[in-house]
């Protein structure tokens, strides 16, 4: 195993996110799934060198960065993060320390044209994979200005750039909230798109102008529509972190209406494998779905959490629904997996070890609930009254 792998593979088993086990199959798959694949009859079609990971300070996004410095050995990257609420270095840090040679962040914000200009004249980027994005429901009911501003505009400004200085591959990473809830069966990636929050409107508006660039100006984007990601540095406003952080401080977790919403979850390493089979084999102008085809009630996850920490039902608290609140996401994956993939992490084992990895780094979490998100979590729930 080369020396970067063996890294990664001990960093997750220290955190007591992958067994002995896992950690061979995980390899084992890795290894065909990236660059050291030699199989011919799985050509590997792209080779990405210099790589501008855009929100790479937030949840998944660190996480690719890891993955692609362990996987990729000769890859550089640049990440390029605003540092809204939701980036924080704290996810990147031991990379930074690990790859002072091979990483770089650069403060920006990918709506600021000129900056972003600057960035692709100075650097030799041939590669850009788009986690930038406000990312919260929630937040994008109380105000879509920044999601507006930066899932469509900054988005747009992406893809100039790309169009401009000639960028060889980019990857916009949307989501499957763009096709709207489904009662029954899957969506596929030729079901319409009906977005029914101002979140799910805005990644629309920038998976659509991906679609729109590649068809007017040939410009080289692969889009992608992931299912729900968990996992370790996941901002504690969403589901699990949340409701596993307020157990941990002994409040209780604000269950939105009857509980029986249905997500698809994914773990966020899945994700990642997933991004870099895209982005090496995936091909340009097209859409492709990524899920766990693991559909969960979010009252199955709180039990889980609550039977993880020792706890019982007493300590859910059945609130006020969210407005416009999508039943059920459910995703087909079959163009994906012809590319070779598949999720390789257990749910209810990677869940488990989720829920104890936030139980074991309270000072990660900690740092975030500061009285900055006592008062958006004030503002968010005083208002749901139990039901
Ligand atoms: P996150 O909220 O944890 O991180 C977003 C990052 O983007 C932060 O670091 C933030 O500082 C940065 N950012 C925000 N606005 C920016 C701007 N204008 N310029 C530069 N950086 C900016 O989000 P996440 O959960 O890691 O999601 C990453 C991407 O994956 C998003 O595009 C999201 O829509 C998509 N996605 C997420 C999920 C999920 O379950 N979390 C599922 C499918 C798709
Ligand atoms: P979330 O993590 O916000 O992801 P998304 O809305 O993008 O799927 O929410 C996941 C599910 O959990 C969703 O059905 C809403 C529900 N939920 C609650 O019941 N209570 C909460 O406090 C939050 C944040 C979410």
């Amino acid at each position: 195993m080369p020396d970067a792998l063996k890294v990664l593979v001990d960093n997750l088993l220290a955190q007591h996110l992958l067994t002995q086990d896992e950690a061979g199959v995980f390899f084992q798959v890795s290894a065909h799934e990236t660059n050291t694949n030699t199989d011919a009859a799985q050509p590997i079609s792209y080779t990405p060198k210099n790589v501008l990971v855009t929100g790479g300070a937030g949840f998944i996004g660190s996480h690719f960065i890891r993955f692609m410095l362990a996987t990729h050995p000769k890859v550089m990257i640049i990440n390029f993060d605003k540092l809204t609420y939701a980036g924080n270095l704290d996810n990147i840090r031991d990379v930074a320390a690990q790859y002072p040679d091979r990483y770089t962040f650069i403060q920006g914000d990918i709506a600021d044209a000129p900056t972003v200009g600057k960035l692709l004249a100075t650097y030799p980027v041939d590669t850009i994979v788009n986690f930038a994005a406000e990312t919260h429901v929630d937040r994008s009911i109380l105000d879509a200005g920044d999601f507006m501003r930066t899932d469509v505009l900054g988005t747009r400004v992406l893809l100039e750039a790309v169009r401009t200085h000639k960028v060889a591959r980019m990857v916009q990473v949307s989501t499957d909230e763009v096709y709207g809830s489904i009662p029954e069966d899957a969506f596929t990636e030729s079901s319409p798109l009906a977005p029914n929050s101002p979140y799910a409107a805005s990644k629309a508006g920038g998976d659509l102008l991906a679609r729109a660039y590649h068809m007017t100006y040939k410009v080289p984007v692969v889009i992608t529509r992931c299912s729900n990601n968990y996992g370790p540095f996941q901002h504690p406003e969403k589901l699990i972190p949340l409701f596993t952080t307020n157990l941990l401080e002994g409040k209780k977790a604000p269950l939105y209406g009857d509980g029986l919403h249905v997500r698809d979850w994914l773990f966020v390493g899945d994700h990642c494998r997933a991004l870099n089979v895209i982005l090496t084999r995936g091909v340009t102008g097209e859409v492709y779905n990524i899920g766990g085809g693991e559909q969960k009630t979010n009252l199955e996850i709180t039990e889980h959490i609550l039977t993880t920490l020792h706890l019982d039902v007493s300590r859910i608290m059945q609130v006020q629904d969210r407005e416009g609140h999508d039943r059920r996401y459910a995703i087909d994956c079959t163009k994906l997996r012809g590319l070779g993939w598949m999720p390789l992490y257990r749910f209810a084992d990677a869940l488990t070890k989720t829920i104890h990895w936030y139980a074991d780094n309270m000072w990660w979490w900690k740092k975030i609930k500061n009285p900055a998100f006592q008062a958006y979590y004030a503002q968010q729930y005083d208002k749901r009254s139990p039901i």
